[in-house]
């Protein structure tokens, strides 16, 4: 088994139906779900059973076409409402990662450029074809993204990354594990990947050493208070990770602890990516100080994956799903246009980033 063979996010083959594989139960059990009602697509989306930036923007490409399939008998008038609606609704389930809204918001392009003529199920074949797109897309993307990091490694690179930015948070290859996926293409056998735990919701753990693992790359899981000591050690010569959202300035949003991570490569001298597909990029936001983060249930902090509360009853609890990491510790920023290097707005505008 490898992790890269499996689908993260698909339709059904009758195409009534949106497929995620459930990632809350990797790495001990695959499971695929087909959903097909708002509450249960918002809930997949919320609870993380599909998660990662690029993914939970396909997830919603493909939710919203299954959800307006079965409004076909809807008049036109009422299909743009019954839209909107069902587009606000699964907008609301996570606000960090900006692909949820632009895949959205590209699927309402499709839907307002094209009512007036087409008949509703024109529209809805359109749209159908506009998700199959993004998804498409977002496979290549990442394989660009994956050549390009690969330009920067060595052999035998210890790679450290935070959270999963792997396969299994995009269609295929992931953003921050691309590069090691295009590496063992070459056959380069001899890159170390050290994933942190990534606590609380333990994605680097379950997910990143799962992939890693599976795809046969020399993996070591740690937690993410190790982080400084594998890097005084000389073990880490890189750091990848993904990101939710990027601001114009190059400051950026991911997983929590990953501004932890940025700092201490700071301090050892150690190079800091952060890799992202261009619609991860938000020119609309000046700087992180704008980026809305995302605060979770307290309980994935004093109970989940305990066996018993570790933390005493009422105790109050700041459970931030992201964190912020100031362009000024960031040594480059990996899209499928190209590597770019501070300054980043410059950088930005110069691979047509609008
Ligand atoms: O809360 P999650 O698991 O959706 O957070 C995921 C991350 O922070 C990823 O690093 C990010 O979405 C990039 S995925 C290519």
């Amino acid at each position: 088994m490898n992790a890269l063979n499996l689908e993260t996010v698909g339709l059904s083959s009758d195409r009534s139906k949106l497929v995620i594989l459930d990632q809350t139960l990797l790495p001990n059990e695959i499971k695929y779900l087909e959903l097909d009602d708002s509450e249960a697509i918002y809930e997949a989306i919320k609870k993380l059973r599909v998660r990662g930036a690029p993914a939970i923007g396909v997830a919603a490409a493909y939710g919203i076409y299954v959800l307006m399939r079965k409004h076909a008998g809807a008049d036109k008038k009422d299909f743009a409402s019954l839209f909107r609606k069902e587009k606000e609704y699964l907008n609301s389930a996570r606000p960090t990662a900006v692909n949820l809204s632009w895949a959205l918001r590209r699927m309402e392009g499709v839907m307002d450029d094209n009512i007036s003529f087409m008949s509703i199920p024109e529209l809805i074949d359109k749209l159908g074809t506009e998700a199959d797109e993004i998804m498409r897309e977002d496979i290549s993307l990442s394989r660009s993204i994956g050549e390009h990091g690969f330009s920067l490694l060595h052999h035998g690179d210890g790679i450290l990354t935070h959270c999963n930015a792997g396969t299994l948070a995009t269609a295929k290859y992931g953003t921050a594990l691309a590069p090691v996926y295009i590496a063992l293409e070459h056959g380069w056998n001899d890159l170390h990947v050290y994933c942190d735990e990534t606590r609380p919701l333990l994605q680097g753990a379950r997910l990143s050493a799962f992939e890693m693992q599976t795809a046969g790359v020399d993996t070591t899981l740690i937690c993410d208070n190790m982080a400084s000591i594998t890097m005084k050690r000389g073990r880490i010569d890189i750091v990848f990770v993904g990101a939710d959202r990027v601001a114009a300035n190059g400051d950026f949003a991911n997983k929590i602890g990953t501004s932890g991570v940025a700092i201490l490569a700071k301090y050892y001298g150690i190079p800091f990516y952060c890799l992202a597909p261009s619609s991860t990029i938000d020119m609309s936001i000046r700087s992180g100080e704008d980026i809305p983060i995302e605060e979770r249930d307290p309980d994935e902090v004093t109970e989940m994956w305990y066996k018993h509360r570790m933390a005493p009853d009422g105790v109050k609890v700041f459970n931030p799903a992201f964190d912020v990491t100031d362009h000024s510790l960031v040594t480059g920023i990996i899209t499928e246009k190209g590597i770019a290097y501070p300054p980043f707005d410059k950088a930005f505008e110069r691979m047509g980033i609008v």
